[in-house]
């Protein structure tokens, strides 16, 4: 029997990567995306939802440790993809989840991570740093912030003239690149990693 994996996606913001993974997994045998989930009620990842025809939810922070598992049953998803999402994911979600939430960073782990490494605060930290090289993190989830098991890395150049922005945008490309289909080797079970 073909088995099907039902993704919810988190994102509180502006959604590019939810977009480019909503796309890739459009015509998917197995995966299919069925809902985007917001911390946020303005955040653009509403509008790319909407525009895709895939169900979103708003959570407010309260109800989130509370009601999160619950709301995901109703869809009976069966993984969890972070993609610009702001808020420490709650040990209850862990628990009915565990080794099934992926995220990703914009920073070669364990540089740039941690509580307050997010957007272009890490872009300008690489440029101030003068660092020669930055890139991606995709990894599993745990109860800390950007620690879990890495699952998958990539790298780009920065050059002397790059502004944080310029930055920002090849760090982007990459992660449209990548995250999708690793996305679909993790959830195939087609990584090698150790948890
Ligand atoms: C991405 O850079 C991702 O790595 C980080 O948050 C950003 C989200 O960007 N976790 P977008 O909302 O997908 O445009």
């Amino acid at each position: 029997m073909n088995q099907k994996f039902r993704v919810a996606i988190f994102a509180s913001g502006n959604g590019s990567n939810a977009e480019e993974i909503i796309k890739y997994f459009k015509e998917h045998s197995s995966i299919q995306i069925v809902l985007v989930v917001t911390s946020n009620p303005e955040a653009y990842v509403l509008k790319r939802a909407a525009n895709f025809h895939i169900p979103s939810i708003v959570i407010n922070r309260q109800d989130f440790a509370t009601t999160i598992v619950g709301r995901l049953a109703e869809y009976q998803i069966t993984h969890i993809v972070l993609a610009g999402f702001l808020w420490l994911i709650p040990s209850t979600l862990l628990k009915a989840y565990p080794n099934k939430v992926i995220n990703i960073h914009p920073a070669l782990l364990p540089k740039y991570g941690g509580k307050g490494m997010y957007g272009m605060k890490i872009h300008e930290l690489v440029r101030a740093t003068n660092e020669k090289e930055t890139g991606i993190t995709i990894h599993v989830i745990d109860d800390k912030y950007d620690e879990g098991p890495i699952v998958f890395q990539a790298k780009c150049e920065v050059q002397s003239t790059d502004t944080p922005q310029q930055i920002a945008d090849k760090v982007h490309e990459l992660e449209y690149k990548c995250y999708p289909k690793v996305i679909e080797q993790w959830i195939l079970n087609e990584l090698n990693y150790s948890r």
